[in-house]
Formats: C-alpha cells, structure tokens, sequence
C-alpha cells in the first residue's frame, strides 16, 4: 500500500519561487518538443471540503506540478467578526491535499502578502463586482480579485510551463470576474471551471454550511431543488417558469430568499432573449442568494449547456 506523501508547504514568495522550479525541472516530462510542461494552480482560503478536493484532482490530473493556496484574505471580508469566524484548519486542509496528490502549498502570513499593509492601488471589478453578490457584500469582489491577481503573479511558472488555475462553478460571479480579469489584464493563465459539488441531497458544499443547524440544512435543500426545475425545463426546451421556482423557495419559512435570477452566464445581465413566455433554447445561468438561519447561501445551474 502506498503511503500518502504530504505537500511541501512553503510561506513565503522566495520559497514558493524556488520550489515551484525545483519542482519543475524535476519534470522533463515529455520527449515531445511541442508538449509543454504544466502547473495548475489551485487558490483556496482553507477551510478545504470536496469541493475543494475536486478542484485539486481535476488540476492532478490536467498538469505535472500541483501547487495550492492556503491564504485567509482579510480584503475580501466586510465584518470583521466574519473574517474572526473563518475557520482554520491547516493541519486537517494539508491532509485533504495530500490525499489529491498536491505537491505544493503556499501559505503565506497577511505581512507576506500585504506587507506595506492595505493595499492603496486595488482590482476595481466594476459593474460586474457590484451587483447580485457584490451589492450584499460591498467591495467583496474588489478585494477577492486584488488577492488572486497577486497569487497568479506569485505562483505563475514563467514561460518554461502552461499555467492552469482552478476555480469552482459553485461561485459563479467570482468565477465569471477572474475570466473578465485575466482577459482584461493579459495575464498568461488558462481558467478551469469545475462543477459544484453536492451532497447526496443537493445542497451545494460550502465551508459556511458549517454553520447551519441540521433542521437548516434540510430547508436549504430548497434552493437546489428550484434550480433543478429549471435545469429540467430547460433540458426540454420549456419555458423557464421562473415564478414557480422563486415560490418554491419562498414558500420554505426558514429561507429568506435575496435574489432568484436567470442571466447570461458570462456578463450577468439580463438575457438578451425570453425565457419566461418562449420555448428555451439558449444558454443561460441560473443563479440563487438566499439566507438561511444566520447563514447566507449562495447556489446556481448553468441551463442549456
Ligand atoms: O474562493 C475562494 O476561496 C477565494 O475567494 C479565493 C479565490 C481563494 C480568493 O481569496
């Protein structure tokens, strides 16, 4: 039986530089001239689940180096108590990423990443960053992206390796503002979606849902079940009877629902067609915020893809 082989963990920029292409050059990997070595980058704030574990595996399989983050991001929190109530966890987080094969992770201090402080000069994630997630949690997004464009910048391989970063479908409108970003910024890396992950019933793996009491948990089993109409429908090229599924979920008392909306899957704006009244044809992202206990949730399902 083979043993699981820990990932080496490294704190600082130096450190992570020096591993990366130790790592690397380690990896000749191919005799073939036009098949470049690969390093997929997985960014994570810890707390790590399947979900997360799903991320590193497709980023195991797709490339030679795995390098992960483990990084808290004081900038993309808003309260104060909410970032004292992030769980860490790293011991237990290096043991999840050991059993997917993680070669590498960087786990730097807040001084390491921010080390002249706050930073004055930040990621501005414009319309895209303000509504929907951004317009519940203000500056969120601007914060998140000011993180990961420094993490892409400290992990990038240089041009001796294809970069790769994963990210999960689960956060949607984070994921469709990376894409935006490394477009916009020209930065040389390729984004992976990967599915969300859920349990057995449907709810959508979140490190916050910790936080919900067992009787919690069955009533946000709503917000899958709503998507899942519409995934359903649009599979048979229905119309969407959006309305149907908000009262799905507003008819759960202890869900109080924020947003239940069916947008384009990369912009976020309303869709450009109907998907109420006519037959569905299109593509479209279905996309749900709602609060349950003292637990906001977010889910969503791409339609017609
Ligand atoms: O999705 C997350 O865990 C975080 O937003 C990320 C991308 C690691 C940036 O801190």
């Amino acid at each position: 039986m083979s043993e699981t082989v820990m990932p080496r963990v490294v704190k600082t920029s130096a450190d992570l530089r020096l591993a990366t292409s130790e790592l690397l050059g380690g990896h000749p990997a191919t005799n073939h001239a036009d098949q470049q070595r690969s390093l997929g980058f997985v960014p994570t704030m810890g707390a790590l689940h399947e979900g997360h574990a799903a991320l590193a595996r497709a980023a195991r399989r797709d490339n030679e180096v795995v390098v992960a983050s483990i990084f808290v991001n004081p900038l993309q929190f808003g309260e104060p108590s909410d970032l004292q109530r992030y769980p860490r966890q790293l011991e237990k987080d290096l043991e999840l990423l050991a059993g997917c094969g993680v070669d590498l992770v960087f786990a730097p201090s807040e001084e390491e990443m921010y080390p002249a402080g706050p930073p004055l000069v930040t990621v501005n994630s414009g319309e895209l960053g303000q509504k929907f997630e951004g317009a519940a949690r203000p500056g969120h997004f601007d914060g998140m992206l000011t993180v990961v464009a420094k993490l892409l910048h400290r992990v990038a391989p240089g041009v001796e390796a294809a970069y790769r970063c994963y990210f999960g479908q689960k956060d949607a409108q984070q994921l469709a503002l990376i894409r935006r970003m490394v477009n916009d910024l020209d930065y040389p890396a390729e984004i992976i979606a990967v599915p969300t992950v859920r349990t057995p019933a449907g709810l959508a793996l979140s490190s916050r849902n910790r936080f919900l009491e067992a009787d919690e948990e069955d009533a946000a089993l709503v917000l899958s079940r709503a998507l899942r109409l519409l995934v359903d429908r649009a599979r048979r090229h229905e119309p969407l009877d959006i309305d149907s599924a908000v009262a799905l979920v507003t008819g759960q008392p202890e869900v109080s629902l924020d947003y239940f909306e069916v947008v384009d899957p990369s912009t976020l704006e309303p869709l450009a067609f109907n998907c109420k009244d006519k037959p569905f044809t299109g593509e479209a992202l279905a996309l749900v915020a709602a609060r349950v206990g003292s637990v906001r949730l977010i889910d969503n399902a791409p339609l017609g893809q």
